[in-house]
């Protein structure tokens, strides 16, 4: 049985994928309006539109450990 908690699932070679309602804030703590139930976050350092990813790491070939 699912739950409805939210979950991050770290995808290889590209960002992290947020499920469900976060509470998701800056560096300031001023909340990022999120209006997707399902977001890319940024874990290559690339992208443009931090803290989403925005397709960078594929381009820069970026790579996670194993
Ligand atoms: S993980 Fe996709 S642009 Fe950084």
């Amino acid at each position: 049985m699912k739950d409805d908690r939210p979950s991050i699932t770290a995808y290889p070679d590209g960002p992290l994928l947020v499920r469900g309602a976060v509470d998701l804030r800056n560096a300031d703590g001023e909340e990022i309006v999120v209006r997707r139930q399902t977001v890319a976050l940024c874990r290559c350092g690339l992208s443009a539109i931090k803290p989403f990813c925005d397709g960078t790491h594929k381009l820069s070939h970026f790579r996670t450990d194993e």
